[in-house]
């Protein structure tokens, strides 16, 4: 396992600009260890974490990660419970758990104006915080669908007097930027999840059956090596 690991660490001829990570498996992570779910988000977000340094390391200029989607409302209300404590919790260490000298950026992505008032506190301020840093823009998915997405990006438009809407325009009022060029699922799921759908027309994707929670560097090096071995064609 050690050497196959090993030789995920070479170089990589070409780097994807933008990322899209499905974390999922968090819950059968937990499970397997007669641990309650909310253990495996925990774990989770440590996994999120880690990614993060090795993208800003590896120079991704952005990665986006699905962390709470529109129809997560619908799970039992503890756990939606622990997921908001969680990404508090983080909020509240993120000063020095991605710190300075990693000049990483942070953006939230999705309706937020259903959250707690004081979450939204804290991600107004780690946006402003971290807005003048050059290193990789880390977009954390809250309350977020592809659908929902689109439905802003077109009410925004309507807003601003629009009539009709070309392709370019939503491409220049979605939430990222328009295409991602790798969207990452671990856990053995093949689905998009109503994840990214505008940005995904082009993406090319990677499964693994990995559980998120034990998604590391190795991992992701193995993802970019898929990655840089795709023939795309866009069409062509
Ligand atoms: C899906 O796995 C995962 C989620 C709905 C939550 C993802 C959130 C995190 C990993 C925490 C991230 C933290 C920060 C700070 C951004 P699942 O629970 O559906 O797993 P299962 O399919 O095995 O049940």
């Amino acid at each position: 396992m050690a050497l196959f690991k090993k030789e995920h660490e070479a170089a990589f001829k070409e780097l994807p600009r933008h990322i899209g990570i499905i974390m999922d498996g968090n819950g059968r992570w937990a499970k397997k260890r007669g641990l309650p779910r909310t253990a495996g988000h925990r774990k989770g977000a440590d996994a999120f974490e880690k990614i993060c340094r090795e993208c800003n390391r590896l120079k991704i200029k952005e990665v986006t990660f699905y962390a709470f989607s529109t129809e997560n409302w619908n799970r039992p209300k503890s756990e939606v419970q622990a997921l908001m404590q969680l990404f508090h919790d983080f909020l509240i260490e993120a000063k020095t758990r991605l710190s300075e000298t990693e000049n990483i950026r942070v953006r939230f992505i999705g309706d937020r104006g259903v959250l707690d008032s004081g979450l939204i506190k804290l991600m107004d301020e780690a946006e402003a915080d971290t807005a003048q840093r050059t290193g990789t823009l880390v977009n954390i998915a809250i309350n977020y669908g592809g659908r929902q997405e689109i439905v802003y990006a077109v009410n925004k438009l309507i807003a601003a007097g629009r009539q009709n809407v070309t392709e370019n325009d939503i491409s220049e009022n979605i939430y990222t930027s328009p295409d991602c060029d790798l969207i990452i699922r671990p856990s053995g799921e093949k689905r998009l999840s109503n994840f990214m759908l505008w940005q995904a027309a082009y993406s090319e994707f990677q499964y693994s059956r990995v559980l998120w929670p034990d998604f590391d560097e190795h991992d992701l090096h193995r993802a970019l090596h898929e990655f840089e071995n795709r023939n795309r064609r866009f069409g062509k």
